[in-house]
């Protein structure tokens, strides 16, 4: 029988009143594995009551004192990677050593929170008012920044635990309370994460964790009155959360159909490696990841057979033996992919490898000679397929990929700096990579997605300044 996992309430493990619980399927067996409490909305009412109260004291609380509750909270989170990580190969179907990637990369991401949070957090400015035409200088503005209330986050099932921590981390240094709603597959792994925020002793009620079905609890987290921010990423959900969120500051991060811009110029072996590795990392379930190949024709031959040669040695299979190439998440997914790949075969795509599926495992496959009349060319599989559009000039490439719903990154690989940077300027991304694939990643960096890929910037600085707000005190002299 699968394990069950009570949710985080008031500091304590609970369960809830339902009776009921949500299934986690692991992807590999495609059986149960896991039960997580399919929380009612009274609890959903009570978890934003706790947090109102808890945060009034926490913003009082020293930053100093915040900032050493992260450190521990990390240091315990790198202390206990293993376990997480084993969750995350069970649910996620992630590579055992990406797993515990995640889990290193998340303990980093809250230390340095904290230790950007108390410089940013600890400065204020002082304004005077005889810079603006007919002032005397009788007036002193102090301002800082100050927390916004209670954050909802909702991280996505592709980390679970990551991008859950970059948005946990900077809301409590804040000074903000935070409730967390995890996606279904990566619950579990996210509750021990929440454990190890427990185990360093924030104060109750200030973290919570709530599971459960969409449809009972979802709308009603993301429209409650309680909720001040909402930092979220996902897919198509944002859009629709956006348009029904109040009057509060959002942080989306959604999809995207990231380009690889390849010039003749470029060096195609570093060309080939970004390919694969931006495309099939994590079996292409990253937002980031390369979605489509944009070459010149005249090199297109060349990349797509140093591709195809690198591709013949990823592994394929389960998590745990860390292959390269793990079932994507749910059955849903991979039949979604399987329609792409149907779509590309009737309109004439040419097939690098021969498709191949068993349960939710998709062999990786390169799909060349796509054309715009393709769905591959605009929609984002969101699993092992990738792509190739063959252009005849930099500005075909420049114009499908500005053509996309879709703004998140994209790469451009040549030598010439100059180029690079006209490209980089003419593309409607949120970021642009230079001979390198996409990544969020180093986790300060800003990222941000234009377009239906996004609102707001993140990044740890980013972060902490959305979910704070400015307040000033004017001092009025005689
Ligand atoms: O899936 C979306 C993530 O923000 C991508 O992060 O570039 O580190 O894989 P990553």
């Amino acid at each position: 029988d699968e394990e069950v996992y009570n949710y985080y309430a008031d500091g304590e493990w609970k369960k809830s009143a339902s009776g009921k619980f949500v299934s986690i399927i692991n992807p590999t067996t495609r059986t149960p594995q896991y039960k997580v409490q399919a929380c009612t909305q009274e609890e959903v009412n009570k978890v934003m009551d706790a947090a109102k109260a808890a945060q009034k004291l926490w913003a009082r609380t020293p930053l100093w004192k915040r900032a050493e509750l992260l450190h521990k909270a990390a240091a315990i989170l790198k202390e206990h990677k293993n376990p997480i990580a084993e969750c995350l190969v069970k649910e996620i179907a992630k590579p055992a050593k990406d797993a515990v990637t995640e889990v290193v990369r998340s303990g980093d991401l809250v230390s340095y929170t904290a230790e950007d949070g108390v410089r940013i957090l600890g400065e204020g400015k002082l304004l005077v008012s005889d810079s603006f035409p007919g002032n005397e200088r009788s007036k002193y503005c102090l301002s800082s920044k100050i927390p916004l209330g209670v954050v909802l986050a909702i991280p996505p099932f592709n980390y679970p635990v990551n991008l859950a921590v970059s948005k946990i981390a900077p809301a409590l240094i804040a000074g903000n309370a935070l409730v967390l709603k995890p996606p279904t597959q990566g619950a579990v792994a996210a509750l021990h994460m929440i454990h190890c925020f427990h185990l360093a002793g924030f104060p109750k009620g200030l973290i919570s964790c709530v599971t459960g079905k969409g449809s009972e609890i979802g709308d009603f987290l993301t429209m409650h009155p309680g909720v001040n921010c909402i930092s979220f990423t996902g897919g198509d959900t944002g859009i629709v959360i956006s348009k029904k969120a109040g009057m509060i500051p959002l942080q989306m991060e959604l999809g995207g159909k990231d380009a690889c811009i390849v010039l003749e110029d470029a060096d195609l072996d570093l060309v080939a490696a970004n390919i694969v590795k931006g495309g099939y990392s994590y079996s292409g379930q990253r937002c980031t990841a390369v979605k489509v190949v944009l070459i010149m024709e005249s090199v297109a031959d060349a990349v797509v057979e140093k591709v195809k040669a690198k591709m013949a040695k990823l592994t394929i299979g389960p998590p745990e033996e860390n292959c390269d190439i793990t079932p994507v998440v749910s059955e849903s997914s991979a039949n979604f992919v399987e329609g792409l790949v149907m779509d590309a075969k009737q309109k004439g795509a040419t097939f690098c490898q021969e498709y191949r599926r068993e349960g939710n495992l998709i062999w990786p496959l390169l799909l060349d000679q796509v054309r715009p009349d393709m769905r591959i060319a605009w929609e984002e599989p969101f699993g092992p397929v990738l792509p190739v559009i063959r252009i005849s000039s930099v500005e075909e490439g420049i114009h499908h990929c500005n053509a996309s719903n879709f703004g998140l990154q994209g790469c451009v690989f040549t030598r010439d700096i100059n180029k690079a940077i006209m490209i980089s300027d003419a593309m409607e991304t949120g970021t642009v990579q230079i001979n390198s694939a996409p990544a969020r990643g180093p986790d300060h960096f800003p990222f941000q997605g234009l377009k239906d890929s996004g609102i707001g910037s993140q990044g740890i600085t980013n972060s902490i300044n959305m979910m704070t707000k400015i307040k000033s005190t004017v001092i009025n002299l005689p």
